[in-house]
């Protein structure tokens, strides 16, 4: 069965067991801030998984492509990949346990065919920390549901319940009970990890068996479902939704026990066909086909470029058929990576010429299947990503030609030659890298040291040269009030890390020449106080994190984002919310209409003026960037 037929039947399986199929999510999301895309089917149902109610009811399923470009690094071997349809079905709050076990396994043994016996699942083996029993239950069911199918399957609790554990599988072992790193499931990972107002819970996964002869047991021991290698493969996860992490790090119950279940379309059809490989199933293969002609190599032989090509190019298709187009930020600047390297390593198999548009046309036809209200920009995305990869082919060429230009001229090239070709010609530092190797060219022994302080260097001339134009009254003062607005939320973040989460602003002033700033605080503070918030912004601005903003409904922004804002009973229903940092754990989080800069680094050096009393127990920072 290929992966357009698995699709639908697992969709019109679902629909006999009383759900309704809803439209998926696009990938690039608007309004979720921790994440830049979708990443799992229930990510879009976040609000329903937390009780509210559904106007499609109780039971529901999907088919999400996702993206999850934390695993690209991950992208080469036999399956992952960064982009994926997942299948979902929900409970909210309806059926549980024993009925999602039975029709998953219903579902891979009578519906796609699977043999039973290639079957294994894990449960979870519980948390004295936080007072969650071991899933009894679930290894329960799921040992009636084999024995139905006329197999004795053993539980066994694994003497360490590690991934490393390489006692492999004794005759008879079917279930396994791991520990939160496998078998706990939320958007932060494992249980210490879970987002606080995240719903999470157990969870069952369901592994398929290529067999022994594909466990490497040098390189990762015997092998047992969860551990690394080709020999199991995940096809299945069945999220046992039945908690919500609170404020102070514990778990309670969910008034209503979901569901949670996600099944990578691409793994089940690779599983389907036999093949621990799935670049090979029918999403996958006609671009392999193609990338063999085009570059007159066989897949064999070059299984990591090419699983890597058609992986990138698949997410690249996606993003811009969804109306994304590259840049150098956030979202866009993940499409413009996922070309550049797509294009990087079919220069590696000798394909120098333009290829995107012949590669892409399988995809193409692949996803006629996906809905226009996903897909909304189909007929423009080949035109984004042609205009992309002839932009960056001049910028390579260009680079080849200075870098040999100056392999002409010198004996050896140094790190600071390499980084004028990327601070001049855009030509990255890895590339001048790899293609010294590829022709000859000599480095100097400390090439990577000297491009760091080359770097550097820079990074300092561009935080003077912005001192300058101010001490010389020539920025202009929107420029420098901007800059002020963001230095604030970093001094509230700032403060709050080193006082308590509860201090608030209670007053801010703002002018192109200063910040005046109050906050609830029970004494003065000392000198090293000051000091060490002042370390603390600087920091922050010399990590040089992004700033990035949205518009969320209030409720959203207040109660799921944390946002931090001062006047929620005046605020509008919908409103902007400015992040600064990493998506996931940001520094900080504010309710502001803003402008900002967009990346902190252009701030220069922030000081503490004055600090003073403004009222009972309110203080006042007087501080300037320098
Ligand atoms: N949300 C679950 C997962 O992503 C199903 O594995």
């Amino acid at each position: 069965m290929n992966a357009n037929e698995i699709r639908k039947k697992y969709l019109d399986f679902q629909v006999s067991k009383g759900h309704k199929v809803i439209s998926p999510a696009p990938l690039v999301l608007e309004n979720d801030p921790t994440t830049l895309f979708t990443g799992s089917g229930m990510q879009p149902l976040l609000r329903y998984l937390l009780g509210e109610k559904h106007p499609d009811g109780t039971r529901l399923t999907d088919s999400q492509p996702c993206l999850r470009l934390q695993d690209i690094e991950d992208v080469g071997d036999p399956r992952h990949t960064t982009v994926f349809e997942m299948l979902g079905n929900w409970s909210l709050g309806d059926y549980f346990k024993e009925e999602q076990i039975r029709n998953y396994f219903e579902f891979l043994t009578k519906i796609i065919g699977l043999d039973p016996e290639k079957i294994f699942v894990t449960c979870f083996i519980g948390s004295e920390k936080y007072g969650i029993p071991r899933d009894d239950e679930a290894a329960q069911i799921w040992q009636s549901v084999f024995k139905e199918a006329g197999i004795e399957a053993k539980i066994v609790e694994l003497d360490t319940a590690e991934n490393g554990d390489k006692r492999g599988i004794n005759s008879g072992e079917r279930i396994f009970f791991y520990n939160d790193k496998e078998n706990w499931w939320s958007r932060g990972g494992g249980i210490e990890t879970t987002p606080v107002g995240d719903p999470c819970g157990p969870d069952s996964e369901v592994f398929y068996d290529f067999g022994e002869d594909k466990q490497d047991v040098e390189k990762y021991g015997k092998s047992h479902p969860a551990s690394d290698g080709a020999r199991f493969m995940e096809i299945g996860n069945q999220v046992f939704m039945q908690y919500r992490r609170n404020e102070d790090g514990s778990f309670s119950e969910l008034k209503h026990k979901n569901v949670d279940f996600g099944g990578g379309l691409e793994r089940l059809a690779a599983a389907s066909m036999g093949s621990f490989d799935v670049f090979q199933i029918s999403l996958m293969r006609p671009i392999i086909e193609k990338l063999e002609k085009l570059s007159n190599k066989s897949y064999e032989n070059n299984t990591d470029e090419m699983r890597i090509i058609a992986d990138h190019l698949r997410g690249a298709y996606l993003l811009s058929a969804q109306g994304l187009a590259p840049s150098n930020k956030a979202q866009g600047y993940a499409l413009r990576r996922l070309i550049r390297r797509a294009i990087l390593k079919a220069l590696d198999l000798g394909i120098a010429q333009d290829f995107l548009r012949e590669t892409i046309s399988p995809i193409e036809k692949e996803y006629e299947t996906l809905p226009d209200s996903i897909l909304t920009n189909r007929d423009r995305a080949l035109e984004t990503l042609e205009k992309e990869e002839r932009a960056f082919r001049r910028t390579l060429t260009k680079g080849l030609r200075e870098l040999k230009k100056l392999a002409d001229k010198n004996e050896f090239l140094s790190g600071r030659d390499l980084f004028t070709l990327q601070d001049t010609y855009g030509f990255p530092f890895e590339i001048s890298v790899e293609e010294a190797f590829r022709q000859g060219i000599k480095l100097s022994k400390n090439y990577q040291a000297e491009f760091e302080a080359a770097l550097e260097e820079q990074r300092n001339r561009s935080k003077t040269a912005s001192k300058g134009m101010f001490k010389g009254g020539l920025a202009d003062h929107g420029e420098m009030t901007t800059k002020y607005h963001t230095a604030t939320h970093l001094l509230l973040a700032a403060l709050q890390k080193h006082f308590d989460p509860s201090v608030s602003q209670k007053g801010s002033n703002i002018t192109p020449e200063r910040i005046r700033f109050d906050f609830n605080l029970d004494h003065k503070m000392t000198p090293e106080e000051i000091k060490t918030v002042e370390n603390q912004v600087n920091s922050w601005i010399s990590d040089d994190l992004p700033v990035v903003f949205d518009e969320y409904e209030k409720n959203y922004a207040k109660d799921v984002l944390k946002a931090h804002g001062q006047f929620w009973e005046k605020y509008p229903e919908k409103l902007k919310v400015y992040t600064i940092g990493d998506f996931k754990n940001p520094i900080s989080r504010e309710v502001c209409g803003g402008p900002h800069v967009e990346h902190t680094g252009v701030l220069g050096k922030f000081k503490i003026k004055k600090e003073e009393s403004s009222s009972a127990g309110v203080r006042r920072i007087k501080a300037v960037l320098e």
